[in-house]
């Protein structure tokens, strides 16, 4: 048979259609007319009012249902701006988002994933779980219990304790925190990426310096005199700018001393000779 009982439906239907609307008879048709129309589809697959995959099939090929591929350009399963993204960068971050509301937690977004001064760009699986394809387990057509949520997951990122309030704050955050654990806390508008931001800085002064690690305090303050680069070098040449970001905010305090001394990052100790003092193995203490 070349035609299904469905297509043929409208047919039989010809000539009284007038008739037919009057006496209410149901479309054949599932969804409304325009929905072929991406500004009709495209907010209801993104925010799933309806599960595409249970008639257009697992892969959205279709099974009761078109495939999807049958309109979209072949690469736009891994195409991520496809559906967001694309403004600022071409990686599929926002700006340009999933809900066309003006809705927007997060404006410094771009600050983090294209890098800047202060630190090389994150990775998005720093702060989301990475998705390869619109098929990814939680992305959003296959199990994603909160449909229209962009959740953010710090667990396989530099900040894994990390906390988002749905309200543009962030806690217990390493990235922001002063390089002494996951205590850092900022909030979208408000956080100025100073350099005393995070962590002290040359010009903090004694009482800074005292909540460093170990020997801070003593080799900064007066009579001892030293900068950040006398022990940070390849970070900062003295103490700003930042001379080479991809060592900054990654997870670990990148440590070249002055002159002759050596420093064990295992036995965190440091070795020669320096402002007149014998540094033998000398501790120090965290
Ligand atoms: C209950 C089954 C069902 C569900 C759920 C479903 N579809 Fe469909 N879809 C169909 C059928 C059947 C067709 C064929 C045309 C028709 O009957 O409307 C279709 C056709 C389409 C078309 C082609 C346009 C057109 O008018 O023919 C698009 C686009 C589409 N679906 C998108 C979606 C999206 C996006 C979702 C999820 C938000 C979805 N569908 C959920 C059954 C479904
Ligand atoms: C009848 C043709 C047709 C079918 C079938 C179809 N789409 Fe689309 N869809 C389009 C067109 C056209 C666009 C716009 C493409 C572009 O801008 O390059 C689009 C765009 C989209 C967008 C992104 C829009 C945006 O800008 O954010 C989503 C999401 C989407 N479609 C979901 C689906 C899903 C899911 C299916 C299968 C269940 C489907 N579409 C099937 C025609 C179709
Ligand atoms: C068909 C549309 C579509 C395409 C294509 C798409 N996304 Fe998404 N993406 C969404 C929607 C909708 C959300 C909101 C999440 C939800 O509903 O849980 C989202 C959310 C995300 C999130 C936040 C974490 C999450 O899952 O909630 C990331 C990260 C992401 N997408 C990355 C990508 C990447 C990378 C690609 C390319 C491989 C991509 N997206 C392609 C629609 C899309
Ligand atoms: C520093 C942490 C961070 C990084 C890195 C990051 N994101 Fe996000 N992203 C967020 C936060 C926070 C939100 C806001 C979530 C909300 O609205 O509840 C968000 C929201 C999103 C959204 C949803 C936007 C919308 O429509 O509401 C998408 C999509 C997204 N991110 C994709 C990406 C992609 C792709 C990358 C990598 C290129 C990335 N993100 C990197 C923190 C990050
Ligand atoms: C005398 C050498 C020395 C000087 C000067 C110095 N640091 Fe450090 N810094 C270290 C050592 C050693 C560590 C600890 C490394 C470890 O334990 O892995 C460290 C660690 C850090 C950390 C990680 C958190 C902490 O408290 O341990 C930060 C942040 C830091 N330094 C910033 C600075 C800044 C900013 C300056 C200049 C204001 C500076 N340092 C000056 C030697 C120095
Ligand atoms: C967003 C928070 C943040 C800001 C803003 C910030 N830092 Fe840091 N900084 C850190 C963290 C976290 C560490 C811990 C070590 C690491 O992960 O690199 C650190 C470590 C350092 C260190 C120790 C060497 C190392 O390994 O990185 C120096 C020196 C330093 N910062 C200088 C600066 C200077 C100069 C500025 C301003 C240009 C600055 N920081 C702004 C978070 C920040």
């Amino acid at each position: 048979m070349r035609f299904g009982p469905l297509a043929l439906l409208p047919l039989l239907a010809c000539p009284a259609a007038d008739e037919a609307k009057e006496t209410g008879t149901p479309s054949t048709r599932y969804h409304p007319d325009d929905f072929a129309d991406p500004a009709v589809h495209s907010p209801e697959a993104k925010l799933q009012t309806q599960e595409c995959v249970n008639c257009h099939g697992a892969d959205l090929t279709g099974s009761t249902g078109t495939s999807c591929d049958t309109c979209h350009p072949v690469d736009w399963r891994t195409d991520c701006t496809f559906c967001h993204g694309g403004e600022e960068t071409a990686d599929g971050a926002p700006p340009s988002y999933i809900h066309d509301d003006g809705t927007n937690n997060f404006p410094v977004h771009t600050n983090h994933v294209a890098g800047g001064d202060i630190a090389d760009a994150f990775a998005c699986s720093d702060c989301h779980a990475h998705p390869t394809d619109v098929l990814s387990e939680g992305h959003l057509f296959i199990g994603d219990d909160t449909p229209g949520v962009a959740e953010v997951d710090f667990s396989a990122g530099l900040s894994k304790a990390g906390t988002w309030d749905g309200a543009g704050t962030c806690s217990n955050l390493y990235c922001h925190g002063n390089g002494q654990g996951d205590n850092g806390t900022a909030s979208a508008g408000t956080f100025e990426a100073t350099c005393d931001g995070c962590h002290p800085h040359q010009s903090s002064g004694s009482a800074g310096w005292r909540t460093m690690s170990g020997e801070h305090d003593r080799h900064l303050s007066e009579g001892e005199g030293f900068e950040c680069g006398d022990c940070h070098k390849a970070v900062v040449d003295q103490w700003e700018p930042i001379a080479d970001t991809s060592l900054h905010v990654n997870g670990t305090p990148d440590i070249q001393l002055v002159g002759a001394m050596t420093w064990s990052s295992s036995a965190e100790t440091c070795t020669g000779e320096c402002h007149g003092e014998e540094h033998e193995g000398r501790r120090w203490e965290r």
